[in-house]
């Protein structure tokens, strides 16, 4: 797909990794709708695109407030892009939180604590239920508008499996499951989805990371450092333009093995 004047939703956009993919997005010519639940940042976010960037022809951007656990919400966000931008090209699925624990902490036949079933649930509405959501509406306007179009889910690294994040895992493992269902329901809309799955990356997310427990991450990595979110819109960028990308994960991750 040629990014130029296309219409592109990025959920999870006010900062991280969704803001560098937005701005690499307009930066190419594409109209981005930035959408996110802080709106404080998202604000940010969308002066930052539009001041800092000389948008090239064709190309725009525009923030929207919203939450994607809410299916009205959801529904109202696709629409409000489309009356702004037309039809609806392409979803970048990023919105995404962690609430990191051990599913129980103790030793010696004593259990200090667990993992709040709240957590769990907390994790799952928002990069489970909320890509299902996002990805359910972006296919809806597609086949609708008979257009065909790109769905990019974010999964990561940890849906192979990793200490402290039983409910990230477990998420990120479903939406790499949910991107070959649907590469493989909606090829004959000719919608094309597929994925990355982005390694231990500089962002708020990992900064919430402890510090001891950050170091020993990235002695892991063979590269000996966190990806630039950079790295990581450009994956996404590639996965969006590549015609023949289609029902596969992109691992980009400096090499890390979970
Ligand atoms: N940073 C990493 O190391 C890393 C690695 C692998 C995968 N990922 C994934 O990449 C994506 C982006 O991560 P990031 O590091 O940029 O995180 P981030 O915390 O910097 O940004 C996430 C954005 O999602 C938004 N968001 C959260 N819940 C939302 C909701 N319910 N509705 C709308 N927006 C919501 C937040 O407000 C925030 O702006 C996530 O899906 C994350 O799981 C990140």
């Amino acid at each position: 797909m040629q990014l130029q004047g296309k219409s592109i939703i990025v959920t999870g956009a006010a900062q991280g990794l969704g803001r560098k993919m937005a701005e690499m997005l307009v930066e190419r010519g594409a109209r981005v709708a930035l959408a996110d639940s802080d709106e404080r940042p998202l604000r940010e976010a969308e002066r930052g695109c539009r001041d800092a960037l000389s948008i090239p022809a064709g190309g725009a951007c525009r923030g929207y407030v919203a939450d994607m656990r809410e299916e009205a919400e959801v529904t109202e966000l696709f629409q409000r892009v489309r009356e702004d931008f037309g039809p609806l090209d392409a979803l970048v699925n990023n919105a995404g939180i962690t609430r990191d624990a051990l599913l129980v902490e103790g030793g010696e036949g004593l259990v200090a604590a667990r993992m709040s079933l709240d957590d769990f649930r907390q994790v799952v509405a928002v990069d489970l239920e909320g890509v299902f959501l996002c990805g359910r509406e972006a296919a809806t306007h597609m086949v609708r508008d008979r257009r065909g179009g790109v769905i990019l889910n974010v999964s990561s690294i940890s849906r192979c499996g990793n200490v402290g994040q039983t409910a990230y895992s477990a998420a990120k493992a479903g939406v790499a499951a949910m991107t070959v269902v649907w590469a493989k329901e909606l090829a004959r809309h000719g919608i094309r989805v597929a994925a990355i799955a982005p390694g231990f990356s500089d962002t708020r997310m990992v900064a919430a990371i402890p510090e001891t427990i950050r170091a020993r991450l990235v002695a892991a990595i063979p590269a000996g450092r966190l990806a630039r979110p950079d790295e990581i819109a450009e994956a996404a960028v590639f996965v969006l333009g590549n015609d023949y990308f289609n029902g596969r994960v992109l691992e980009i991750d400096g090499g890390m093995r979970l």
